[in-house]
C-alpha cells in the first residue's frame, strides 16, 4: 500500500493535534536520543525535535513518499527506511514516539514490550491510535465494501484493520517493565467543511484500503456510494459544516530504573 504525504498532509493540523496532547504527557527533562517511529511526514517528528532540541531526533517508516517528505522538511534529522515491527536501535534510547502507526501493526502488544526492553532506565514509550472503527466513518467503508454493487470485489478479502487489543491489555503487558503505565482516551470532535471532507481526511488512511483492493474503473462508484453514506450519517451543523468525532486510544509507560 502506498502512503502519499501530500493527501496525509491535507488534515495536517488535526492530525497533529493529538501528537501534541500525546507529547504533552511525556515528562523527560532531557533526552539524549529520541525515535518517531512511523513518523509519516515528519509532522510528529518536527513535534519531538522541538520539545528537545539538544536531543538526537531518528524518524523510520517504511513509505517512500513520507520518507521523502519528511527529509524535505527536516534535512537535520535523520530518516530510516525500515519496519517497526522489526526494526530495532542499536544502542537505548530515552523516547520512542508513534503517533498513528500501530494500529497498522499486527500483534503490537508483542513489539510493545520488546520495544521497552530498548528504552534507557526513566526512558518513556508515547504511543497513540485511532480507536474509531466502531464510527459511522469507519463502519460505513465495510457496509458499501460489503453492498450488492461490490460485494463481489470484496468477496472472501478483510480488509479491516484488526480492532485494538482492550485499555486494560496494555497496562497488564507493559506494566512488568514500567515504572508508570498511563492508558485514556481521548474523543476529538473536528469540524470539516462538509461530508466530502471526510471523505477526503479518511482516503490517506482507514479508506486506502478499500480503493485499492478495486480496480481502476470502479473507485470512482465505489466513492460516491460511500459519500452518500457518509453525508446520511453526519448531517450538516447549524452554522454549517459537520462534526466528525475521532476516539483516540492513548499509552504511555515509563521504564523501569534497572
Ligand atoms: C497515519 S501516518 C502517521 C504519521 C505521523 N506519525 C503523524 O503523527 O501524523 C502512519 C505512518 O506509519 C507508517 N507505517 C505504517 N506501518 C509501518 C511499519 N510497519 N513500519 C514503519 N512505518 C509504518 C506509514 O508509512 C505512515 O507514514
Amino acid at each position: 500500500m502506498s502512503w502519499q504525504a501530500a493527501q496525509y498532509l491535507k488534515f495536517e493540523d488535526e492530525r497533529t493535534r493529538p501528537a501534541r496532547n500525546l507529547l504533552a504527557e511525556v515528562n523527560l527533562s532531557a533526552p539524549r536520543r529520541c525515535v518517531d517511529l512511523g513518523c509519516g511526514p515528519g509532522n510528529s517528528t518536527e513535534l519531538v525535535a522541538a520539545r528537545f532540541p539538544d536531543a538526537e531526533v531518528v524518524g523510520v517508516d517504511t513509505a517512500a513518499d513520507m520518507l521523502r517528505a519528511a527529509r524535505e522538511r527536516l534535512p537535520n534529522v535523520s530518516f530510516i527506511d525500515a519496519d517497526i515491527a522489526t526494526w530495532r536501535p542499536e544502542a537505548p534510547v530515552d523516547l520512542f514516539f508513534a503517533n498513528a502507526v500501530f494500529q497498522w501493526v499486527p500483534d503490537h502488544l508483542d513489539i510493545l514490550d520488546d520495544l521497552m526492553d530498548h528504552l534507557a532506565p526513566g526512558g518513556a514509550l508515547a504511543v497513540q491510535m485511532p480507536d474509531n472503527l466502531g464510527e459511522p466513518s469507519h463502519l460505513l467503508m465495510e457496509e458499501t465494501a460489503r453492498s450488492a454493487a461490490f460485494a463481489d470485489a470484496f468477496a472472501g478479502k478483510t480488509i479491516r484493520r484488526a480492532p485494538l487489543p482492550a485499555p486494560r491489555d496494555y497496562v497488564e503487558r507493559l506494566a512488568a517493565k514500567a515504572a508508570r503505565v498511563e492508558v485514556w482516551h481521548t474523543i476529538y470532535q473536528h469540524r470539516l467543511a462538509d461530508a466530502a471532507a471526510i471523505v477526503e481526511w479518511v482516503k490517506s488512511t482507514g479508506l486506502r484500503p478499500y480503493i485499492e483492493a478495486l480496480p481502476a474503473e470502479r473507485r470512482h462508484a465505489f466513492l460516491d456510494a460511500y459519500l452518500a453514506r457518509i453525508a446520511h450519517a453526519y448531517p450538516p451543523l447549524a452554522g454549517g459544516g459537520v462534526l466528525l468525532s475521532f476516539p483516540r486510544l492513548f499509552v504511555v509507560a515509563v521504564r523501569r530504573q534497572r
